[in-house]
C-alpha cells in the first residue's frame, strides 16, 4: 500500500506500507528527503524527522530554499545528487557537454499503479497487483533537464521495497553517467551505535559473515573484477549494535547485479548513516546522447524489527518466489551426482554409466557430466570455446550416452563455462580477437583461460548457436553454467574510446542477455549457476538459475559457515550442497557419511563421489539419505529458516563448539532441525532451544517423543551427550 498525504509545504509525503514496514518520504522544495524506514508507524506527518541542526557557515545552502536551516550536507537524502552542498558520497553525478558534474535533482511529479513494472530484459523481482505497488517518481535536474525515474515498489505482503533508477537524457546535450546508484537511504542516528554487517570471502570460502562497528566515514564492499566476486557478495545490512537473530533492528540492502558493485556505508558527524548501493563508480563512464536512458540494477531492501533471522526469511520468500522463475522455481529438483571430485578430467562414458548405475540404486534421479567432455580438454590447459563432443572419451557420441543414463532412470546434466576461451583451442585460432584484450598490451591469464567478449553480438551468437546445437543434441535436463576467472585489461573493440567505461556493465549485459536466450529457448533446462564454487552467486544469477554451487569447498564443517553466511541473503532452495568424499579434496579432514549428509541437506541436494568406490555400508546411508531428502524437502525448500546456532557463536566455549539451524513449514506443521558438534569438549552441555514453531500445539518426533511448541522454543531440546568431533542429528517435527 502506497498513500501520499501533503506536507506543511504543500508537497507529498510518501509513505510506502512493506507488510510490516514502513518507508517514508517527502518531497521539500522539491529535494527527496528520507524520513523514516523501520517497523510500521501510523500516516503522520513525519517531516519534522528531517530537521537537524550542527551545519555552520563554511556549509552552503541551496538557492532555491529560504529555511535558514536546511542544508544539503546534513538533509537526509533518497537518492543524493553531486557538488550541489551535499559532500557526502552522490548516488548519481552527470558529466555536462561543458564538463562539469554539478547534478541537482528536484521532484517533479509521481504515479502510483499496482503491481511492479516489468524491468525490461533486466533480472530483477517481479509481481503482480495483488502483491506490490509500485511509485514512480519523476525528479529533473532544473539546470539541464536530465529526467530521473525513481521506482519503488512496496510488497504487500513482506517487509521488502525494491528500488531502481532510470536516467533518462531529457537536455539537448549528450552526458556522461559518472555515479549512477541503484538506491540510497540516510538513516538518521536514533538510538544504540549501529553496526555494518556483510558477507566477505575467497575462494572456497565464500560469503562468512562479519559485523563491524560503523566509522566516522566511509566503509565499503565492493567488487571491481567484473563479477560480483568470491569476495564481497553485494550485500549488507545496518543493525543495531545489540541486534540478534530474534531482536532488534536489521535493514538489509541486496543488490540483483552480476558485475562491479559498490555498497558503502557513510557516517557523518551528525550520526547519520548512509548507505547506498549500484553499479561500482571505478572504471564506469556511460554516455546518453538526447533520448537515451539508462537502467540502474535493481536494489532490495528487507526491513525488520525483530532480528537478522527475520531480514533473511523476507530475503528468502521474495527471492524464491518473485525472483526465480520458470519451471524450477517450484517443480522439484532432482537429487544429483556430479563426476568433478569423482573423478576430475578423468571419465570415459563407460567410468560415467558406473556411477549413473550406483545412483540409480540409491535412487539419485540425475547425473551431471562436469568439465572435461569436449574439444581435448583432458585437463585446463585448453578447449574452452570448443564446445564439441569429445568421442574419443564419450564414444559413440553424446546421444548414446544420454539414452544409457536415461535407461538407468536417470535424467541427464552438462557442465559449460560459455564466457571462456582458452588460448590452446580451435575458437582462439579462428577468433582471437573475440577474447577481452587491450590492443598492445599483455593479456593477463587465469587458470590458462582468457574471458570472451560478451559484449558482442557475434560472440552471444556463436555461444548461443553452439550451445543450442548441443543442448538440441541428446536428451538434456540441466546444465552446470560455470565461470572460473576474472575481468582484466578490460576494453572492447566494439566501443570507441571515449565509450571504454561502459565495458564491465555492457559485459553482465551481454551475460544477462544469452542467459536470457538460453533460458527461452530451453525453458525446461534447469540451470545451475557456478564461478569457481560462489564466485558470482548473487541475485541475478537467480533469476536464470534457480539453484547455484555454493563453494568449491566441499568439506561439511567448512560448509557450516559457508551455508549459514550465504543463508543470510539466499534462500536454501537456492544453494546447491553435495555430499563429497571422506578425507575431504579441499581441507584433508574425515567426516562421517552421515554427517556429510546431514550438512549437505540444507538446499538443492547431491553427491560428488566417485560412488562406485563406496562401501556397502555407505551405499546403505545413502539411500536412506536421498529418501530422507525426499521426505524433507518440502520443508528445508519452501520452509523458513532459523538459524540456531552460528558456528562463530560457539568459539569462546559458549556451549562447545557447534552449529544448528533449522526450517518451519509455513504453516508450522513441520520442522526440520540440525545440530552438528564441530568441535567437542569434556562432559559437554547442549541445550538447543527451536524457533518459529507454533508454541501451543503439540509436536511429535520421528520416535514417538512430544513436545509442546512452547517447551521446544523456551525450555528446548537437551542434547547433552558424549559427542565426538563431526557428530551430528537431524530432528524432524510433525504437528499433531
Ligand atoms: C570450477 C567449479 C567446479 C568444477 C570445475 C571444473 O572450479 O566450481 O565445480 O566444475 O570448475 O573445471
Amino acid at each position: 500500500m502506497i498513500k501520499t498525504v501533503l506536507s506543511k509545504t504543500g508537497e507529498p509525503i510518501f509513505h510506502l506500507r512493506a507488510g510490516d514496514a514502513s518507508y517514508v518520504f517527502s518531497s521539500f522544495h522539491g529535494f527527496l528527503i528520507h524520513l523514516y524506514m523501520g517497523p510500521a508507524v501510523a500516516d503522520d506527518d513525519l517531516e519534522y524527522l528531517m530537521v537537524r541542526v550542527g551545519h555552520d557557515s563554511v556549509v552552503p545552502r541551496p538557492a532555491d530554499t529560504s529555511e535558514y536551516w536546511f542544508s544539503c550536507d546534513i538533509a537526509p537524502f533518497e537518492y543524493p545528487a553531486n557538488q550541489t552542498g551535499d559532500y557526502r558520497p552522490s548516488a548519481i553525478s552527470v558529466a555536462h557537454a561543458d564538463g562539469s558534474t554539478a547534478t541537482a535533482l528536484r521532484y517533479v511529479s509521481h504515479e502510483i499503479v499496482s503491481g511492479k513494472p516489468a524491468a525490461d530484459k533486466y533480472p530483477a523481482v517481479y509481481a503482480d497487483e495483488n502483491e506490490a505497488d509500485t511509485l514512480i517518481i519523476t525528479a529533473k535536474d532544473p539546470a539541464d533537464g536530465v529526467t530521473f525515474r525513481l521506482y519503488y515498489t512496496a510488497m504487500r505482503d513482506l517487509p521488502a521495497v525494491c528500488r531502481r533508477v532510470i536516467i533518462e537524457n531529457t537536455s539537448d546535450n549528450a552526458i556522461d553517467l559518472e555515479r549512477a546508484y541503484s538506491a540510497s537511504v540516510d538513516f538518521a542516528a536514533v538510538g544504540e551505535p549501529m553496526e555494518l554487517l556483510h558477507l566477505w570471502g575467497t575462494w572456497g570460502r565464500e560469503r562468512t559473515m562479519e559485523r563491524t562497528p560503523l566509522l566516522h566515514g566511509s566503509l565499503t564492499v565492493d567488487s571491481r573484477r567484473g563479477a560480483s566476486s568470491h569476495h564481497h557478495n553485494p550485500f549488507a545490512a545496518l543493525v543495531g549494535k545489540s541486534t540478534t537473530e530474534t531482536a532488534g533492528m536489521a535493514v538489509g540492502l541486496s543488490l540483483i547485479y552480476s558485475g562491479n558493485f559498490d555498497i558503502t556505508c557513510d557516517t557523518d558527524p551528525f550520526g547519520c548513516t548512509r548507505l547506498m548501493a549500484g553499479i561500482n563508480p571505478t572504471d564506469f563512464r556511460w554516455h546518453l546522447d538526447p533520448g537515451e536512458s539508462f537502467v540502474t540494477p535493481e536494489a532490495v531492501f528487507s526491513i525488520s524489527g525483530e532480528g537478522l533471522g527475520k531480514m533473511s526469511r523476507t530475503f528468502h520468500r521474495l527471492y524464491r518466489k518473485n525472483l526465480c522463475r520458470g519451471e524450477w522455481r517450484d517443480t522439484i529438483r532432482p537429487v544429483l551426482v556430479n563426476n568433478w571430485e569423482a573423478t576430475y578430467f578423468k571419465f570415459d562414458d563407460e567410468k560415467l554409466l558406473a556411477i549413473a548405475k550406483d545412483a540409480a540404486d540409491a535412487g539419485i534421479e540425475m547425473l551431471v557430466m562436469d568439465d572435461g567432455w569436449f574439444g581435448q580438454r583432458n585437463d585446463d590447459k585448453s578447449s574452452l570455446g570448443d564446445w564439441f563432443v569429445n568421442e574419443e572419451k564419450i564414444r559413440g557420441g553424446l546421444g548414446k550416452l544420454v539414452e544409457g543414463i536415461n535407461a538407468l532412470g536417470l535424467k541427464f546434466g552438462i557442465w559449460f563455462e560459455p564466457e571462456m576461451i582458452s588460448p590452446v583451442s580451435k575458437l582462439y585460432e579462428a577468433h582471437p580477437e573475440w577474447c577481452i584484450h587491450v590492443e598492445g598490451r599483455d593479456k593477463s591469464i587465469a587458470r590458462n583461460q582468457y574471458v570472451l567478449d560478451m559484449t558482442r553480438e557475434d560472440v552471444r551468437d556463436y555461444l548461443f548457436e553452439v550451445m543450442s546445437g548441443v543442448l538440441s543434441s541428446a536428451n538434456i535436463a540441466y546444465v552446470k553454467w560455470d565461470f572460473n576467472r576474472n575481468l582484466t585489461e578490460a576494453a572492447s573493440a566494439t566501443l570507441a574510446a571515449d565509450r571504454q567505461g561502459e565495458m564491465f556493465h555492457r559485459y553482465v549485459l551481454g551475460l544477462y542477455d544469452l542467459l536470457d536466450r538460453i533460458t527461452t529457448a530451453f525453458p525446461k533446462l534447469l540451470l545451475e549457476g557456478c564461478s569457481s564454487g560462489g564466485g558470482r552467486y548473487d541475485p541475478a544469477m537467480l533469476y536464470y538459475s534457480p539453484q547455484y554451487w555454493t563453494s568449491d569447498d566441499t568439506d561439511a564443517m567448512e560448509r557450516l559457515n559457508i551455508q549459514l553466511g550465504t543463508s543470510f541473503v539466499y534462500p536454501a532452495s537456492s544453494m546447491s550442497c553435495h555430499v563429497s568424499a571422506s578425507p575431504n579434496h579441499q581441507t584433508g579432514r574425515q567426516t562421517s557419511f552421515v554427517t556429510r549428509g546431514n550438512v549437505a541437506m540444507a538446499g538443492a541436494f547431491g553427491y560428488e563421489l566417485d560412488l562406485t568406490k563406496l562401501t556397502d555400508e555407505e551405499k546403505e546411508l545413502m539411500s536412506k539419505q536421498v529418501d530422507a531428502y525426499h521426505r524433507y524437502y518440502n520443508v528445508i525448500n519452501q520452509g523458513d529458516l532459523y538459524r540456531l546456532i552460528m558456528p562463530a557463536d560457539c568459539v569462546n566455549g559458549k556451549i562447545g563448539h557447534c552449529a544448528a539451524w533449522m526450517y518451519v513449514s509455513e504453516d508450522k506443521s513441520e520442522a526440520l532441525a540440525t545440530f552438528v558438534v564441530i568441535r567437542t569438549s569434556i562432559h559437554p552441555v547442549y541445550f538447543l532451544k527451536l524457533q518459529g514453531l507454533d508454541p501451543d500445539a503439540v509436536y511429535a518426533d520421528d520416535n514417538g517423543n512430544e513436545y509442546c511448541g512452547s517447551t521446544l522454543m523456551n525450555a528446548g531440546l537437551n542434547l547433552t551427550k558424549n559427542w565426538k568431533d563431526g557428530d551430528s542429528l537431524v530432528m524432524h517435527f510433525v504437528k499433531k
